[in-house]
């Protein structure tokens, strides 16, 4: 598909970012995660997150890659050096979100490749990701052969949830190189 470009997000995409990432949870996570939390997101508060994200490079999530359709930001990915000292992954994907009317065109996979590359720049060969066990999403990275590595438990809002992740050894095989 060639409907859509990707590029490096800057301080003045914070607020159409935070509209995606906003939607997105609504679409995503209905029924997953608590209504109480996907109710009270606000726009406001996560574009204040995101320009202070994106303004600082010594923040650990300042690395995003938006992609734009019909001239919006439908969609981005977050990516940076792995939170936990994973001692096999150094590399994470933080995060992915693309509007529901803009799946299933190629997106997702564009924008992994982008961390992936991303990633290969700062000498990081290897990647995980996070998504909840209960997200039927979880298949994305299944069919991009990440492996399925183990659980965590994690507190979102009052509730105790389950989320998986899965691993690439080499994120080179995203790129058809592996
Ligand atoms: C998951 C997501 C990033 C995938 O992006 P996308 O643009 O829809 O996916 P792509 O079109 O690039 O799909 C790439 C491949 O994965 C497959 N795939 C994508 N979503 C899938 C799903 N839910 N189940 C099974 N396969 C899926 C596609 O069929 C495609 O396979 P193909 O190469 O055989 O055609 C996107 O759908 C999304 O934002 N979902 C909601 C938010 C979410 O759950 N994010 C992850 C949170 S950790």
């Amino acid at each position: 598909m060639s409907g859509f470009t990707l590029r490096r997000a800057e301080v003045k995409d914070a607020s159409r970012i935070a509209h995606v990432h906003v939607r997105a949870w609504q679409e995503t996570y209905r029924g997953l995660m608590p209504d109480s939390v996907l109710d009270t997101l606000s726009v406001e508060r996560r574009m204040k997150q995101w320009e202070q994200i994106l303004e600082g490079t010594a923040n650990l999530y300042h690395l995003v890659f938006v992609a734009e359709a019909d001239g919006q930001v439908v969609g981005f990915a977050n990516y940076g050096k792995e939170r936990e000292g994973d001692p096999d992954y150094q590399g994470e994907l933080f995060a992915i979100y693309i509007l529901k009317e803009f799946q299933g065109q190629g997106i997702g996979r564009a924008l992994v490749q982008k961390a992936a590359l991303g990633l290969l720049e700062m000498d990081i060969s290897s990647m995980l990701v996070w998504v909840l066990s209960n997200n039927p999403y979880r298949k994305f990275y299944e069919r991009l052969n990440g492996q399925y590595l183990r659980e965590k438990s994690i507190q979102i809002g009052d509730s105790v949830l389950q989320e998986a992740a899965y691993g690439w050894r080499d994120v080179r095989i995203l790129l058809g190189q592996g």
